[in-house]
């Protein structure tokens, strides 16, 4: 069993993911902005690479159903219904109704994981959840591959420093499980932040960008460890929740 960390959705080749469990991470904001939206009731969340197909995907659709959320730029585009704060994703806006939703990094990184076995969308909020997904899907036998979103293809503090948290919790689990480097740098650069993740709002680029911008409440919630109790699993295009039990089932 080896357990990989891959800085930037840039650099994955098939290869890296091909028949392995696969976490995506992408704390700012789109991986917290999922597990946000199914938390509070949304039937599923589409990723789109594209704008334009995320649209025509939404117009196909029962409009009572769907609602299109995203960034470009970090602003909500032009048209759709929310940007990509967490905060928008409230119960009585997305309960019941399909998210069809494109972000710049996060969306893209999903759809870099085609041949993976299983894959996973993750940030702080749901780490441990995810932990205990990876558990359950790995059966002491599959490889993982954890996938940094990162920003404009540009590694990301914050994605490492959560990878990191991922390794320590897989490793706990699987004590004999074979860490690449990439896996120790991960672990390594998470240690300054294990106990509080408040000093990545000034270390992190695009924590302070987004702060700047006034999307303050947002990095808060970001960076809040297992405030949320959902993994989330990209599965036939779309992320809805992981759920373990019809997992356990199959087996
Ligand atoms: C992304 O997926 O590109 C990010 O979530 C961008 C953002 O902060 O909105």
């Amino acid at each position: 069993m080896k357990l990989d960390v891959l800085l930037g959705e840039a650099a994955v080749v098939p290869a890296d993911v091909a028949d392995r469990i696969v976490v995506v991470i992408d704390v700012l904001r789109a991986a917290t902005t999922v597990a946000q939206a199914l938390t509070h009731g949304a039937r599923a969340v589409i990723p789109f690479e594209s704008v334009d197909d995320a649209a025509q995907c939404a117009k196909s659709m029962d409009q009572d159903a769907v609602r299109l959320g995203g960034e470009r730029r970090m602003m909500r585009i032009p048209g759709f219904d929310f940007g990509n704060s967490p905060m928008e994703y409230m119960p009585d806006a997305v309960r019941g109704r399909t998210i069809v939703y494109t972000t710049t990094n996060g969306t893209r990184a999903l759809t870099a994981t085609h041949g993976a076995r299983a894959v996973l969308f993750a940030g702080f909020v749901n780490t441990q959840a995810t932990v205990d997904a990876v558990c359950a899907l790995a059966e002491d036998v599959a490889d993982i591959a954890v996938v940094c979103a990162g920003t404009d293809r540009r590694l990301a503090l914050e994605d490492v420093v959560c990878a990191g948290r991922l390794v320590r919790g897989i490793r706990a689990a699987f004590p004999d499980i074979v860490c690449t480097d990439g896996a120790h740098v991960a672990e390594t650069v998470e240690r300054p932040y294990q106990t509080d993740l408040r000093a990545l709002r000034q270390d992190a680029t695009h924590a302070r960008t987004l702060d700047a911008a006034g999307f303050v409440a947002d990095v808060t919630h970001c960076l809040t460890s297992n405030a949320l109790t959902m993994a989330v699993r990209y599965q036939d295009r779309a992320l809805s929740p992981f759920v373990a039990a019809t997992h356990a089932l199959t087996v």
